[in-house]
């Protein structure tokens, strides 16, 4: 029986794994044909490492999921690429089969993490594929310092990926949502929402930010200062709307200070964008400098972004 042991290398914890899971099935091999079943059985633990669904057999949904999930693995130190699993091999995933009515409680004493996120906005319904995009986003965004839902999307040891989706029309105040429930399960686990155990700590299997360096936006009429093309972590960019342009959203400023995140993206994370002035306190002939102000672009996850823990 496998021990949960930090010193491991992954590879090995997760042949553990998959040596308990089919333990019993393994047992019945080596005692038949013990020397053919000790060749077997180390062929069968290289077979079974991870059975990954074909990527030219991938549906346009699935490649989405993979992609997505790994955008964000890529930004992480030692973090290999998920891929789509296969069920029935490795652990069963259930995801594909998941619906609205099953997508309130986690699944129980199962070996794979559970990952359970929902997107919806008014008047219909989102692509399936910018449903996944957001929800896996979001539980990447707004990761914590526990084995969470972001943190198994960027679980080192992970491999395989599987989802599946419920859809819901749900009435909030006389406005009604149309709601994507979304399920992804994830092997070897990084997280225990559904059950899994011994699967360590964030310490241990959440790689370091491999650093990226900022690329300079391109703001329409605005001017983006410094002129260099890219900057390092803790930089600024200054963005300055034109005279005449305001801010969507923050009327009280005529420039917004982007600073660069250690991943190549920055903080304020939403998009700035400048358009032109409707203020009446701008006049014709020229306006006061109060006029400008910077508008920001508020993703569509501002609409609707619960997340089922
Ligand atoms: C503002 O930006 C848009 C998009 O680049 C451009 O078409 C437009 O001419 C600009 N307006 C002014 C006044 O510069
Ligand atoms: C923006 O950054 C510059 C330095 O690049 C700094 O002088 C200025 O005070 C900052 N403005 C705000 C609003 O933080």
């Amino acid at each position: 029986m496998c021990k949960s042991d930090s010193a491991l290398v992954h590879q090995t914890v997760h042949s553990c794994l998959i040596q308990d899971f089919k333990q019993a099935r393994t047992r019945r091999k080596m005692a038949s044909h013990s020397i053919l079943s000790i060749l077997l059985f180390s062929a069968f633990i290289q077979a079974t490492d991870a059975v990954c669904k074909d990527t030219s057999t991938l549906t346009d949904d699935e490649r989405t999921i993979v992609e997505e999930h790994n955008k964000y693995r890529q930004k992480h130190e030692d973090t290999p690429d998920l891929c789509y699993g296969v069920s029935g091999e490795d652990v069963t995933f259930t995801a594909d089969s998941m619906s609205i009515a099953t997508f309130t409680p986690h699944s129980t004493g199962k070996a794979f993490g559970e990952n359970k996120g929902n997107i919806g906005q008014p008047g219909s319904y989102f692509t399936n594929s910018e449903a996944y995009t957001s929800v896996i986003k979001s539980w990447y965004d707004y990761r914590s310092s526990d084995p969470d839902e972001g943190q198994q999307v960027i679980w080192k040891s992970t491999k395989q990926v599987n989802c599946g989706y419920g859809q819901s029309a749900l009435t909030v105040q006389s406005t009604t949502f149309y709601s994507h429930f979304i399920f992804c399960q994830y092997f070897p686990p990084g997280n225990t929402l559904a059950g899994a155990q011994d699967i360590g700590v964030v310490a241990d299997n959440i790689g370091e930010f491999i650093p990226v360096p900022c690329e300079k936006p391109t703001v329409a009429n605005a001017t983006v200062t410094p002129a260099s093309a890219t900057l390092n972590k803790d930089e600024i960019y200054t963005v300055t709307c034109n005279e005449g342009f305001v801010v969507l959203f923050d009327e009280s400023e005529s420039s917004k200070n982007l600073t660069c995140n250690i991943d190549g993206s920055f903080t304020p994370s939403v998009e700035v964008k400048c358009k032109k002035s409707d203020d009446s306190l701008a006049g014709p002939t020229g306006a006061s400098p109060g006029s400008s102000v910077l508008s920001i672009s508020v993703t569509v996850l501002a609409f609707l972004v619960l997340i089922f823990v």
